[in-house]
Parts: structure tokens; C-alpha cells; sequence
């Protein structure tokens, strides 16, 4: 159980105002400020690379806080300077041809939406939005029946920017187990609002925000990569931090989630 009282107190934000847009970027809570601040004394001090190393157990704790976030493996896991490029460098992974079926709802975040379009202009796969329920989710009698062997990719926003929808994930999990597709889940709003457990959930991909319901600064970001859905993906851009060179025309993927990332981050 949280605390609310001491979370308060936590927060010098509270003192002063009611600020209720989380959903937006939360106030920062003082021990998140005194890290910052003092990371960003140390870089002044002694060097970038050298308070990093410093901080090396700081940071691999941030690999692990994360992991036990979701119910995944630190190793799975990979940090970005926002959500958007934790989604994008999960999703431009995915191979994708003219037969593919991305299957989508229609509370879908604007971002993902333009990168599915952008992904079926460039390869030719299809994009289909599955209708609402009654309730305004995502119909999963609707998905049972839209999802088939073509279905490469099933992408769904847990909730939604505006609105308060949750959307049903271990259902739209199960769903994607069923047709072997992989399941993208945007956990933007829901990491640190709502209990997220990957494998009750079943997805493959989930990737989430720091600065919203995990009160964390902004640019910041992270994506979790189950390590069975590593071969189904091509990392969409090899460069020092994700991959290491061989010397001659080749190279090798980083471990794990790195795959995905970038050498240079905050
Ligand atoms: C559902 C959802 N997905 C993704 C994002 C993008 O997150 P970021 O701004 O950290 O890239 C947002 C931002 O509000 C969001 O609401």
C-alpha cells in the first residue's frame, strides 16, 4: 500500500498547488531531484563519462527497478529518452511485407498511429483499426475474429491518453498467442497507475514513460523486449550501443534488450 501522506511530503510541488495532470508529466519528487541535480554537479565536476561510471550502480538499478515494474528480467529491459522512441525502435523492428496484417484499436496514440501508416506505405502490409465494444474498448470478439495467421502485429495503447479506458490486455494477449502474432503493448498511462505484469499479460513489447504516473523526469523512457520475441525482430538501427563491430563487414547485437538502443542518453 502507498502512502499517500509521505508521497505528499515527498513532493515539494504539493505544498504549493493541486496539480492534477499526471497523465501530462507529474511533479518531481524531492529524492528524484536531488538525484538529478547532483548527477548534473557531479558531470560539472569531474566529466560526463566519469560520473556515469560513477553512478554505474545507480543506473543498473534503473535497468532492474524497471524489470521488477513489469514482471520482466533487467536484461529485457532498455532505456530511452521518451516513450515515443521506445515505441518506434520496438516497432520498426518488427520485418514486415506486403501479406502482413498490423491489427489496431481505435484509441490508438497519434504517434503510432502516422508510424503505422508510415510502415504500411513503405512495405506494403495492411493496418486494420478493430472496432469498439459497447463500452468503447477494444471488441475483443471483433480481434478473435480479425486475427490469422497474416496477423504480424497486433498494437494497443493499455490506456489511453484521454478518456480513462483500459484497455483488456491479457485478453488481447491471449488473442495474439493464439495467432502467433507479436503483441505491442503502449503502457505510457498505465506504468505506475496500474499493476503491469508481462507475463499474466502476454505481451511481447511494452514500453512506458518516466515523467507521468512513475514521477520521473521528462525525457525519459523505457522498453521492455520479452528475450523469446528477440528472434522475431530485426533491430531497426545498428550503431556502437546496440551492436558491436567485427572489424571486417559484420557485426553482433548487443545482449538482450540493448539491441534496441542507443550508445548516447541522458
Ligand atoms: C498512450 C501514450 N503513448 C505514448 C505517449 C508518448 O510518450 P512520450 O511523450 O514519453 O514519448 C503518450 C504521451 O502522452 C501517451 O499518452
Amino acid at each position: 500500500m502507498m502512502d499517500v501522506d509521505a508521497l505528499r511530503a515527498q513532493t515539494p510541488g504539493c505544498a504549493r498547488r493541486i496539480h492534477l495532470n499526471n497523465a501530462g508529466a507529474a511533479l518531481l519528487a524531492q529524492p528524484t531531484l536531488d538525484a538529478m541535480t547532483g548527477h548534473l554537479r557531479l558531470e560539472a565536476e569531474i566529466g560526463g563519462y566519469e560520473a556515469a561510471a560513477r553512478a554505474r550502480e545507480g543506473i543498473a538499478a534503473a535497468y532492474a527497478a524497471i524489470a521488477e515494474l513489469v514482471g520482466g528480467r533487467s536484461r529485457e529491459v532498455v532505456l530511452f529518452d521518451n516513450a515515443t522512441h521506445a515505441w518506434n525502435a520496438a516497432f520498426y523492428s518488427v520485418p514486415l511485407g506486403r501479406a502482413d496484417r498490423i491489427l489496431t484499436g481505435r484509441a490508438e496514440y497519434g504517434s503510432n498511429v502516422l508510424a503505422y501508416w508510415q510502415a504500411a506505405q513503405r512495405t506494403g502490409a495492411e493496418v486494420a483499426v478493430v472496432p469498439n465494444d459497447r463500452h468503447g474498448q477494444m471488441d475483443l470478439a471483433a480481434l478473435a475474429a480479425m486475427a490469422d495467421e497474416r496477423t504480424r502485429l497486433i498494437g494497443v495503447s493499455h490506456v489511453p491518453t484521454s478518456g480513462g479506458l483500459v484497455q483488456p490486455a491479457a485478453e488481447i494477449g491471449k488473442i495474439a498467442r493464439a495467432c502467433g502474432a507479436l503483441f505491442r503493448l503502449d503502457a505510457t498511462q498505465s506504468a505506475g497507475q496500474l499493476p503491469l505484469d508481462v507475463q499474466a499479460i502476454g505481451c511481447d513489447m511494452l514500453t512506458g514513460t518516466g515523467r507521468k504516473f512513475l514521477r520521473g523526469p521528462r525525457g525519459t523512457g523505457f522498453l521492455w523486449v520479452r528475450a523469446a520475441a528477440l528472434e522475431r525482430l530485426d533491430p531497426f538501427v545498428a550503431e556502437i550501443g546496440s551492436a558491436t563491430w567485427d572489424g571486417r563487414q559484420g557485426f553482433t547485437w548487443a545482449e538482450g534488450a540493448r539491441r534496441f538502443g542507443t550508445w548516447e542518453h541522458s
